[in-house]
C-alpha cells in the first residue's frame, strides 16, 4: 500500500476514531490509503467482536484489506443508485485539506474514492496534521483517458497549470489506475478558488475524474501526538 508522510500514530488515531463512529448494520466506505487503513483494521477488529457491517471498497488495495480483515463487503453497483442500499459513512484519507476542501488521488484512488465518498450520507475524512494547509497547494491529479492524455495536458497548460504524467515505480511506463486508466498531476501551485479550477476540469474532455473535492466533507478528524481533533467543516 502506497504510504505518505506523517506520523504514523497520528494517522492510526484518526483512523481508528473514525472507526468507533460506525453503527451497528451501517453501510461504510473504506477508503484508500495509509491513513484510511488504520480504519479499515479497526473495522474488521470491530467485525470479529460482533458489529454487523458491510464495506465499499473504493480500490482494489482497500478491498484486498477489508478481505484479509473479514469485513464483508458490497459492490459499488449494489450499494449506489435506484435500488442501491445506501452508504452511511464513508471513512477515507486526503492528500491536502484547506477549509474543508480536499486534494485526493495521492493513490490514484480519486475516481472511485469520488463515487463512494460523495454517495455516504456522512464522509469523514481522516488525515495527520502534515495534511493541512491555508490553501490547496498540491498537484491536482486527474485520471484520465489513455488517448486523451495530450488533450488533457494542453487544457491543463491553457489553465494555467503544469501536467505531469504520473509514472509508475516499479514498472515501466505510466501509473495505470484499477480502471485502466491513466494519472496526469496538474500543478496550479495555490489554488485561490477551488470549486471554479474544481469546474473547469470536470468540463474537460478526456478527464475521467479531478482530484479536488469540493464541499464534500462533513468531518475532519486530526489525529495528533495524543489525541484527535474533530471540527465539521
Ligand atoms: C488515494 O488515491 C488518495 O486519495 C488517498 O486517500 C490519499 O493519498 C491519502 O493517503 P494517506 O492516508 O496514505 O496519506
Amino acid at each position: 500500500m502506497k504510504t505518505s508522510g506523517g506520523s504514523d500514530a497520528a494517522k492510526r488515531r484518526a483512523g481508528e476514531s473514525a472507526a468507533r463512529t460506525v453503527d451497528d448494520g451501517d453501510v461504510v466506505g473504506l477508503g484508500t490509503g495509509s491513513t484510511a487503513a488504520h480504519a479499515i483494521r479497526a473495522l474488521g477488529d470491530r467485525v470479529d467482536a460482533g458489529l454487523n457491517l458491510r464495506g465499499v471498497a473504493t480500490s482494489f488495495a482497500s478491498r484486498e484489506l477489508a478481505v484479509e480483515r473479514g469485513i464483508p463487503l458490497l459492490g459499488l453497483d449494489a450499494a449506489t443508485g435506484p435500488g442501491g442500499v445506501g452508504i452511511d459513512v464513508a471513512i477515507d484519507g486526503a492528500d491536502r485539506v484547506a477549509d474543508g476542501d480536499l486534494i485526493k488521488g495521492g493513490g490514484a484512488a480519486h475516481a472511485r474514492e469520488k463515487l463512494v465518498d460523495a454517495s455516504a450520507d456522512r464522509f469523514v475524512v481522516v488525515v495527520d496534521p502534515s495534511k493541512e494547509a491555508a490553501a490547496l497547494d498540491r498537484p491536482v491529479p486527474l485520471e484520465v483517458l489513455a488517448d486523451g492524455r495530450g488533450v488533457v495536458a494542453e487544457a491543463v497548460q491553457a489553465a494555467g497549470g503544469e501536467p505531469t504524467l504520473r509514472r509508475a515505480e516499479r514498472k515501466d511506463g505510466p501509473v495505470v489506475t484499477d480502471d485502466g486508466n491513466l494519472v496526469i498531476d496538474a500543478d496550479f501551485g495555490t489554488i485561490a478558488d477551488p470549486a471554479s479550477l474544481a469546474a473547469t476540469l470536470a468540463g474537460t474532455p478526456g478527464v475521467v475524474e479531478h482530484g479536488l473535492f469540493v464541499g464534500l466533507a462533513d468531518e475532519l478528524r486530526v489525529g495528533t501526538e495524543d489525541g484527535v481533533r474533530v471540527t465539521e467543516p
